[in-house]
């Protein structure tokens, strides 16, 4: 990957801007077809998000994927390219490169090893279709003259044919994230939907937020709604209030003002199971520390006292205590924003652009992929998987 500015020409066929996921993946599609290529980017190093996600493995993309996995105001704007560059694809790209790569639950792919095992992936990728780099770049002045596109840049003036944008959105500032595609965006008079964070914790305030921090470090397997939706995972108590994967999901679908719904025994018919120990006069203590770990079944109990006398409980008991369980209310006071989240919801408005050739409507020669659109993806590979498969869509179309 070179870095020696100097060198740099001034005129490209393409000009991306954003060295992460998106950017790296349509550089070396775009490459490949003969054009030439240079990435801007102002961070010192490409692809910073690939290398911490996934824990520092990288959960680069889902076994499972399609447009239900996505939150875009058109459900139907993912299919084309996803359709044209599934999953399958890019497990194809990392195989022919001998990446050790693992599966785990509900169709997660990481890397074995490291994250970082990817982005030389993609560099590599990008060294064989001769892409240039421009890293430590800022970009201060972008003008659209005579059908081209001039930059003027901390690194010295460059002009293209194609401008790509792929500077990702507001997630995670201390990556060097910025909402610098949506000003590229209203620039060119694109509609940007208002921003929000996603796949965040939820944080807590007052009693409340006493009560949760007291079981901090707690993991739970639980089912977590919000918004209408349901999602089957981990849920993990933290000293601001509720994370883990359950709870970043939900994150997603949950409005300010509103409760989250915790299902804490998806995996069995409480109901059945209590009027079981009722037949059995069974131990109720023992009956929930087959589930939950001692420090939240005290803390339970003290919610909401079990109760007394199982053997002789009435069905209106039994059905009350198992709502409790199965329909535990909590009124998070807010989620733990940009710095916490590892998505933005929200972005440039995909009415903007072409779900073909992800070109903008209105301004040609403009393209806009990643996670500056309007899309994002569940947790669990999603969003990577929509950042290659709108790059090699666009590269494919430059
Ligand atoms: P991305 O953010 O990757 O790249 C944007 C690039 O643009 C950056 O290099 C940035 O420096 C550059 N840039 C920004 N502003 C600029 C400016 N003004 N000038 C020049 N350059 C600029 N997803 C998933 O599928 N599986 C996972 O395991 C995880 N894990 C995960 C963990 C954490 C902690 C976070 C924060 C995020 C994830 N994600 C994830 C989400 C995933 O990282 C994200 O959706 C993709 O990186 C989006 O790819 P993009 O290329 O669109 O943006």
């Amino acid at each position: 990957m070179s870095q020696q500015q100097a060198s740099l020409q001034l005129d490209w066929d393409v000009i991306i801007i954003g060295a992460g996921a998106a950017g790296l993946m349509c550089a070396a599609t775009a490459g490949y077809q003969g054009l030439s290529v240079l990435v801007i980017d102002h961070a010192p190093k490409a692809a910073a998000k690939i290398r911490i996600s996934g824990g520092g493995k990288c959960n680069f993309t889902n076994l499972d994927v399609s447009a239900k996995n996505y939150i875009c105001r058109n459900p139907h704007f993912v299919k084309s390219a996803l359709s044209r560059y599934p999953s399958n694809a890019f497990i194809e790209l990392v195989e022919r490169h001998g990446l050790a790569y693992e599966q785990r639950e509900l169709g997660k792919l990481f890397c074995s090893e490291r994250a970082s095992d990817l982005i030389q992936i993609l560099r590599t990728e990008c060294d064989w279709a001769q892409v240039e780099f421009s890293l430590k770049t800022s970009v201060d002045k972008l003008r659209y003259v005579d059908e081209r596109y001039q930059l003027q840049t901390s690194g010295g003036k460059f002009n293209a044919n194609k401008l790509v944008i792929a500077t990702g959105a507001l997630s995670f500032p201390k990556l060097k994230a910025t909402g610098f595609g949506y000003e590229i965006a209203k620039q060119f008079g694109l509609k940007v939907l208002p921003t929000r964070p996603g796949l965040v914790p939820l944080n807590f305030k007052g009693k409340w937020l006493e009560r949760i921090a007291e079981l901090s470090g707690l993991s739970l397997d639980v089912a977590v709604s919000a918004g209408g939706m349901r999602f089957q995972e981990a849920m993990l108590f933290t000293h601001q209030g509720l994370s883990g994967p359950g709870i970043l999901q939900a994150s997603n679908y949950w409005t300010e003002g509103e409760p989250i719904e915790i299902h804490l025994m998806p995996q069995v018919s409480v109901l059945d199971e209590l009027k079981r120990l009722r037949k059995q006069a069974g131990n109720l203590n023992k009956w929930l520390s087959s589930f939950w770990p001692k420090r939240f079944v005290q803390f339970w109990q003290q919610l909401h006292p079990a109760p007394e006398d199982i053997a002789n409980a009435s069905d209106e008991v039994l059905e009350a205590y198992a709502r409790q369980i199965c329909e535990w209310r909590l009124y998070p006071a807010e989620t733990g924003g940009y710095g916490k989240a590892e998505v933005t919801l929200g972005g440039v408005d995909t009415d903007e652009v072409s779900s073909k050739t992800f070109e903008a409507k209105k301004q040609p020669g403009l393209y806009f992929i990643g996670e500056v659109l309007d899309v994002t993806g569940w947790l669990g590979g999603y969003n990577f998987q929509f950042a290659w498969a709108s790059a090699v869509a666009c590269g494919l179309a430059l």
